[in-house]
Formats: C-alpha cells, sequence, structure tokens
C-alpha cells in the first residue's frame, strides 16, 4: 500500500517548531479537555497536549515530545489553577495510570469527556454535519463517582526483597505502583486489597502458582457483597456471581467480562435495548447476554453472539436460568460469524434489530460491510472508545440515521466513557 502523502507544513508551523527546538519548558493555558484526558493548549498555532490538567489552568510544563503537528508537555508547576481543579483525593494518583480525571471536580468530569467523545464524533468519523444535527444528544447518565467499579484486574510482583506486592501500572510505564487502598473500586473489592499480598504468599507456600495478574469481582456495591477472585486465592473463592438485572437473573464470574459500575448497571441496560420491539434480534459481542436479557423481552427471537467460551457458556447459562427459549448463543468470531463462516446463516436481510458492543478496537470492515448489507430495521451500538465509534459511524450512516446519542459516565475519575448511539435505517 502507498504510504499516505503528508501535506507539507505550512511556513507559520516550520516557524514554531523551529522556536520550539530551544526551549525546554512553557508556560501555557488549558483550553479545554480532550479524548484521552489530557488538557489541550496552544503555543503560537501547535497543540500541546498535558496530562493531568484542568481547563483554565496556567501552568508551567517541560516538554516531552515534539512532532510536526503537535507537542506533549509534563506539568512542573501550576502558576494559577482552573476553576474545575482540585486536590486530587487518592494519595496514588500522581504515580497510577488508572485514573485521569481526579484533579477534575466530580460533577465537571462527565461534561467534559462527552464534550471531546462529540468533537470525536464531529471531526474524526466523516459523519454528515447535518446528521449530527438532527440527532438527539440525551443528558449524560452519571451515578456514583466513587466505590463503583465492581470489576478489577490487579497486577502482582515481587520486588527484589521477595516482598510480594499488587497494584495498578505506572502512568506511561509497566512499572507497578502498590496500592492498599482504590476508591473507585466498590467497597468490598477495596477492603480485600491490604490482605492480597498475603493471601498470595500463603498460596505459594500451599504450593499454587503465584499468578502475574489476579482478576477480582464482586455482585454489589455493599461492604459486604460478595468478592471471587481468578485464581481462586485462599478466602477468596473462584466460581459464580449472580446479581439481578431488570428482574432477570444474570451469572458470570471474574474471568468474564462485566460493565464495570454497579450503579449503572439498569440505566445503561435500558438505555440500548430502548423501546423498540419486533420479531428477530441480534446481540453481537453479547458476553454473558447482559443486553440479550433486555432484548429478551422485546423480540420473538434474539440470537445472542460471543467470542469467549467462558462468556458464552455463561449467556447460555444465563438464558436457560431465566427461562428464555426465544434466545439462544452462538460461539464464534464475529468477523467469522456475519458471513455466515461458523456454521450458521450469519447477519441477514430482514432484521428488526441488531445490538453491537465491540471491544475498544470498534468493528472490523467486513462487520461493517454485513451489517451494511443486511441493513436491519434497527441499529444499536454501544461503545468503549468514541474514536473508532467515529470512524464507524462514519460509514454506517451511509445507510443509517443517527437518532439520539447517550453518554454513561460508567468510569468517573478516568478518561473513558460509554456511549449508546441508536440509529435507523433510511428509507
Ligand atoms: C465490550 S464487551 C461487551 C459484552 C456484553 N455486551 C456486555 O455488555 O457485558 C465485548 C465482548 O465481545 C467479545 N469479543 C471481542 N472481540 C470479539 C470478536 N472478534 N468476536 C466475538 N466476540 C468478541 C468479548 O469476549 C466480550 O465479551
Amino acid at each position: 500500500m502507498p504510504a499516505p502523502r503528508r501535506r507539507p507544513l505550512s511556513a507559520e508551523r516550520l516557524e514554531t517548531l523551529a522556536a520550539l527546538a530551544g526551549i525546554s519548558r512553557l508556560e501555557l493555558t488549558i483550553e479545554k479537555v480532550v479524548l484521552g484526558g489530557d488538557g489541550l493548549a496552544r503555543w503560537r498555532d501547535l497543540p500541546i497536549f498535558v496530562p493531568r490538567a484542568a481547563p483554565g489552568d496556567v501552568v508551567k510544563a517541560r516538554i516531552t515530545e515534539r512532532r510536526p503537528s503537535y507537542a506533549r508537555a509534563e506539568i512542573e508547576q501550576v502558576i494559577s489553577a482552573g476553576p474545575l481543579r482540585r486536590e486530587a483525593p487518592c494519595p496514588f494518583y500522581a504515580r497510577c495510570g488508572g485514573c485521569q480525571l481526579q484533579h477534575i471536580e466530580d460533577e465537571a468530569q462527565l461534561g467534559l469527556k462527552a464534550a471531546a467523545a462529540l468533537e470525536t464524533l464531529r471531526r474524526l468519523g466523516g459523519i454528515d454535519p447535518a446528521q449530527l444535527k438532527r440527532c438527539v444528544v440525551e443528558e449524560p447518565v452519571a451515578g456514583r463517582r466513587w466505590g463503583y467499579r465492581v470489576r478489577a484486574q490487579v497486577h502482582v510482583e515481587q520486588d527484589e526483597d521477595g516482598a510480594t506486592g499488587v497494584g495498578f501500572r505506572r502512568r506511561r510505564s509497566h512499572d507497578l505502583i502498590r496500592v492498599d487502598r482504590c476508591p473507585v473500586l466498590a467497597p468490598a473489592l477495596e477492603a480485600r486489597l491490604p490482605e492480597l499480598p498475603r493471601l498470595l504468599d500463603e498460596g505459594a507456600q500451599a504450593g499454587q502458582a503465584r499468578p502475574g495478574r489476579l482478576s477480582l469481582a464482586t455482585d454489589g456495591l455493599e461492604e459486604d457483597s460478595l468478592v471471587v477472585s481468578a485464581p481462586p486465592l485462599g478466602v477468596l473463592p473462584g466460581g459464580e456471581l449472580e446479581i439481578e438485572l431488570l428482574g432477570r437473573r444474570l451469572t458470570f464470574d471474574a474471568r468474564c467480562f462485566f460493565q464495570a459500575h454497579g450503579g449503572l448497571l439498569e440505566a445503561l441496560s435500558r438505555s440500548a435495548v430502548g423501546a423498540f420491539e419486533g420479531e428477530t434480534a441480534v446481540d453481537l459481542y453479547a458476553g454473558v447476554g447482559f443486553f440479550t436479557l433486555g432484548l429478551a423481552d422485546r423480540y420473538r427471537s434474539v440470537t445472542a453472539v460471543e467470542g469467549e467460551s467462558m462468556a458464552a457458556r455463561y449467556a447460555r447459562n444465563n438464558l436457560r436460568l431465566n427461562g428464555l427459549r426465544h434466545c439462544q448463543v452462538e460461539r464464534g468470531a464475529i468477523e467469522s460469524w456475519v458471513d455466515g463462516r461458523t456454521g450458521g446463516e450469519g447477519l441477514r436481510p430482514g432484521l428488526d434489530r441488531v445490538l453491537v458492543d465491540p471491544p475498544r478496537v470498534g468493528l472490523s470492515w467486513n462487520v461493517r460491510r454485513a451489517l451494511l448489507r443486511a441493513a436491519p430495521a434497527r441499529l444499536t451500538y454501544v461503545s468503549c472508545d468514541p474514536a473508532t465509534l467515529a470512524r464507524d459511524l462514519g460509514e454506517l450512516t451511509r445507510d443509517f440515521d443517527l437518532e439520539s446519542i447517550t453518554f454513561f459516565d460508567i468510569f468517573p475519575q478516568t478518561a473513558h466513557l460509554e456511549t449508546v448511539v441508536q440509529l435507523r435505517r433510511r428509507g
């Protein structure tokens, strides 16, 4: 493939870059927060991305990366704080890579993230601006901002002295930041953190292999909610959790993907499933059947497709537990399933509804093509990455009209957010 042609740099930009080459520190005023959580400042005509910056901050920053179209800088000193800046509540925030927005007031975070996501949809996707204008952007939905996370992976490490520690990756590094608290975790999960090193040591003494990573999950936001671990660890059992979701039973375990914010599960499900109904629905990237259960109430036949065998097993179990005989689970890579290459019919024309909830990479080109070809009457896109969502909508809106966009703060204190987009086949 020929390399993409670069546009020549303007004389103004060349001058800016030459001037910047002789400078290592700058005073910058932060304009806004962009996708990924960095603050954006401008020096002459050059955008400069500054992590851990808040809108309105005036900072002294050290340049860490210079590129023709942007630069990066790290704050050395906040000269004057913008109106949304606060002291980060977590003592690990400065070093830990888990959160990106703790230095910004809780109530302001979602608005900043939603604005950055909308800007990404406008600029990146090639979505018809008139369509975006007609589309209803719903009030963003937030729940509790702390103690919300019902699922987490912690890394395990031994230092040179053999002492075991658990924690999260350091910002922009693979090093471990050992933590004994993490206030975004659900209370029952956070309470377990200090005892994990001891449990790991006891496991090792009993002959258990020391894992490099532990997956933890809980069934609620109470202090005494049940916690499970993968692999199982001493008093922390492995095995199944069960929650109630919109009157249905939903089981999963620490090995499966599960929506992270324990307080927004019902709102997210209701928003994605919506008030639509019909004969046939397909739930792609179904996981343990989180959205399948809601679709089951509204469609006479629902097919859930999931690639991971553990999650597909739980999805089948969840259909059985709830007596949903009109729903079925097919296991396979979506890229092959849509074209009928895993044995079934694939994504056929005439469907009333397709819901997609892909991982961060979004939809592959052949899944986008299959959706355009099958042209279901309604399409719901649940996304955890506005950049790939923008790319995919740029193509899908050739044949589908955008109806509504709803942002969910399912990862408060971080730069991430979940987006539910409702689309309708044109014509
Ligand atoms: C973002 S999760 C959504 C799961 C589910 N919809 C939920 O809300 O719990 C994406 C799911 O897609 C599955 N997955 C990722 N890539 C896939 C692929 N190429 N083919 C099939 N399944 C895939 C993952 O195993 C995971 O369960």
